[in-house]
Parts: C-alpha cells; structure tokens; sequence
C-alpha cells in the first residue's frame, strides 16, 4: 500500500506524462505544418511514449490500490517560430519531467515505499535518455542554424525514428 499524498502525487505524475504527450503533439502539428515529415514524425513518437509513461503510471496506481483520476489538461503551447524553439522547449519540458520524478522519489524514499521506489528507477533512466536525445538534437540544429540543406537532412534522419 501507499499512503494518500504518495497516491495523489502518483496520479498528479500519471497526468502530467498525459500533459507531455499533448506538449509532442502541439510540437508535431507545428513541424508538419513546416512540411518538415520527419520531425512531425519524431514528436508523433515522442507523444505516444509520453502516453504509455502515463499508462505505467495508470497500473502501478492500480497495483498500488490506488484510483487513477483523470484531470483536465492544460493548453500546451501552440506558437512556434522555429525548429530551434521547439527542440528546446521540449528538453525544457522534459527537465520539469525530471524534477518530478526526483521529487516522487524522494516521497518514496520518506515513507520507505519499496515497490514505489523499484518503479520509479526506470523513469530515472528514462529521463536522461530523453535529456540527452533532445540536447543532441539541439546541438545539431544550432549547427545547421537554419540551413535548408541541413535541416532537410536532419529531416530525413528523424523521420527514421522507430
Ligand atoms: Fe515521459
Ligand atoms: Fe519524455
């Protein structure tokens, strides 16, 4: 079992992953509407895993005896007016992502919650994963800094993305 605040903020984590996907989806509507396939493909991906991060979240709460509760989600951001903007407003996205998942942690590691604590390490690998993918990409861009070659490219490679 875990006690009710640990439940609450759970499920406060379970919709924010939901949240996350909405922000990808916004970022891929944005990159199709740029005609660039390959970077709307990339956060298409990108907000379907945010969607199984949450489902995670929705059977361990299961597991843990707690009740999910689906919460309205905020409207993410729309406006865009670069590849750049988009990339970075993405790892920033996924560092308050990060600070959540220390701070659940750090609950869980208060009330000695074991199985919470068990569940939460994948998240913690995960979060550096995503961090560093989306500061290569960054990198990358800053490189090509607009370049229609470049970005055609990185186009490309993205749109290969599993
Ligand atoms: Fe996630
Ligand atoms: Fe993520």
């Amino acid at each position: 079992m875990a006690s009710e605040k640990l439940l609450k903020e759970l499920n406060d984590h379970f919709n924010f992953e939901l949240l996350s996907a909405y922000h990808y989806m916004a970022m891929a509507a944005y990159c199709s509407s740029e005609n660039m396939n390959g970077f709307a493909h990339y956060f298409v991906e990108q907000a379907k895993e945010e969607y199984e991060h949450g489902m995670k979240f929705y059977q361990f709460i299961n597991d843990m005896g707690g009740r999910v509760i689906p919460r309205a989600i905020e409207e993410p951001k729309n406006d865009y007016s670069s590849f750049l903007e988009v990339f970075k407003e993405a790892l920033d996205h996924e560092e308050q992502v990060t600070v959540k998942i220390y701070e659940l942690l750090d609950l869980a590691r208060e009330e000695n919650n074991y199985p919470t604590i068990q569940f939460l390490q994948w998240f913690v690998e995960e979060q550096l994963e995503e961090e560093n993918s989306m500061k290569d990409i960054i990198f990358v861009l800053e490189g090509i800094d607009g370049n229609f070659q470049g970005l055609y490219l990185l186009d490309k490679e993205l749109g290969s993305r599993q």
